[in-house]
């Protein structure tokens, strides 16, 4: 990744055929209507001063900016200006893709016929297990900047492929590490409940002993989470435990939020009463569930990619949710399993397409409401004065186009942190 380091001392981004600000909330994540405003600005500009965005508004009244005196200008006529992604779910920490269960799939086996043989989560253990930090570290860095080349600009983080103590700890330090080098915003979460390891195949409660008793306390006293995740299903955790499991990180002072009904449907009520951040995947849920959410600021967020690499034929709810009062957000679920993308835009794609979300509606979930997902929103997700600079550029004259092509990247330049990230030469833009 070209990222350009030293920040000039202001830059003015200019003549955006579209400007998406999606400025004005409430502090609260977006419902109904609400996820269709994106606050749109014709002819746009941003002016950024060092990590912060210090105006927007029209390319006149910002142009007469004191600052924009002095600032670099970049011309972004035919172009559209939005909030960088907040992708709020993701696994980047494993070694190698899983080849094996791609093609098993492909010849008609199921996500758990493949798990139950030997496959899935577990055939990933290994690898990380036998690797070192530091190139655990590179994979997730690598993650990070494909993640930044499609527009996003903050990234929630799980470990989850390591399932010892030593392993997941040596897992939210590569998380660690590949911050540090990466100037977007990474979240840590804890996913040692991911699936019981193989050492721990008849003893499970010894297994949820040692993820509340050591290593929750110490991901906590490390400050290496910020977050602990429960996979909550079957062939996973049992609702009971992953309760217990929450309950344990909230007593450590971490945030809360779980893997649900993604293969089954499960009775929220009792996770809901713990506050979790977001429950995410949501393929299969009762309408009992659907009311509760709708009270509570607890984010949906729904993982589209993962459906579409599954090859199901279903996809989560998302018209229901909605329709209903839900606060939805979108996120690439990024892992070697059921979802190996990076891209944002391709999540958005599959969300209007089969999921029958607004383009508008689209673009609010993937960045206003996943920063709601990460408890960010008072940083990130718009673009309004005092918010980080966290901006994408798309080579697209209209914001529906971010959803409409797929397959192809049309993200020009992010700015992570006031920080200014190129294509590459050979792929810029054209003017
Ligand atoms: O969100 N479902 C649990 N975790 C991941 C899949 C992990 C894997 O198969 O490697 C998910 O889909
Ligand atoms: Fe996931």
């Amino acid at each position: 990744m070209h990222v350009d380091r030293r920040n000039p001392p202001a830059t003015l981004l200019t003549h955006a055929s579209q400007l998406l600000t999606l400025r004005g909330g409430d502090g609260g994540p977006r419902r109904w209507t609400q996820m269709c405003e994106l606050g749109i600005i014709d002819d746009g500009a941003v002016l950024i001063a060092g990590e912060k965005i210090a105006a927007v508004g029209t390319t006149d009244e910002i142009t007469k900016h004191e600052l924009a005196k002095q600032a670099e200008d970049i011309d972004c006529s035919g172009k559209v200006i939005l909030p960088g992604f907040v992708d709020s779910h993701t696994h980047p920490v494993f070694t190698a893709p899983r080849l094996i269960d791609f093609e098993k799939r492909i010849a008609g086996a199921s996500y758990e016929d493949i798990a139950a043989s030997g496959g899935g989560i577990r055939a990933s253990l290994r690898g990380v297990r036998e690797s070192s930090k530091q190139a655990l570290a590179v994979h997730v860095l690598r993650a990070l900047d494909d993640m930044a080349a499609q527009g996003t600009t903050s990234v929630e983080a799980k470990s989850g492929y390591g399932l010892s103590f030593e392993a997941e700890m040596k897992s939210l330090e590569a998380i660690g590490e590949a911050s540090e080098q990466w100037p977007g915003a990474v979240v840590p979460t804890l996913l040692a409940a991911h699936v019981f390891p193989p050492e721990y195949r008849e003893d499970h409660d010894e297994y949820v002993r040692l993820i509340c008793d050591e290593i929750i306390p110490a991901a906590a006293k490390r400050k290496l989470a910020e977050f602990v995740d429960v996979f909550c299903e079957r062939g996973a955790f049992s609702l009971q435990r992953s309760e217990h499991i929450l309950r344990a990180a909230i007593g450590n002072g971490l945030g809360v939020r779980a893997h649900v009904c993604q293969l089954t449907l499960t009775n929220l009520v009792p996770l809901l009463r713990l506050h979790p951040a977001s429950l995410d995947h949501m393929d299969f849920v009762a309408d009992d569930d659907i009311s509760a959410l709708a009270r509570v600021d607890t984010v949906a967020t729904l993982l589209p990619a993962a459906n579409y690499f599954l090859g199901l034929r279903s996809f989560p709810p998302a018209r229901k949710l909605i329709d209903s009062g839900v606060a939805v957000a979108l996120a690439t679920d990024y892992n070697p399993g059921t979802a190996p993308t990076p891209s944002m835009p391709f999540v958005l794609s599959a969300a209007c397409t089969h999921m029958k979300m607004s383009p508008a509606e689209a673009i609010t979930a993937a960045t206003y409401n996943g920063a709601c997902a990460l408890r960010l929103q008072a940083r990130k997700g718009s673009l309004e004065p005092g918010k980080d600079a966290d901006i994408a550029v798309f080579d697209v004259r209209d914001y529906r186009e971010l959803a409409y092509w797929f397959g192809v990247s049309r993200c020009c330049e992010t700015f992570l942190r006031g920080l200014r990230r190129r294509r590459s030469v050979a792929t810029s833009c054209l003017p």
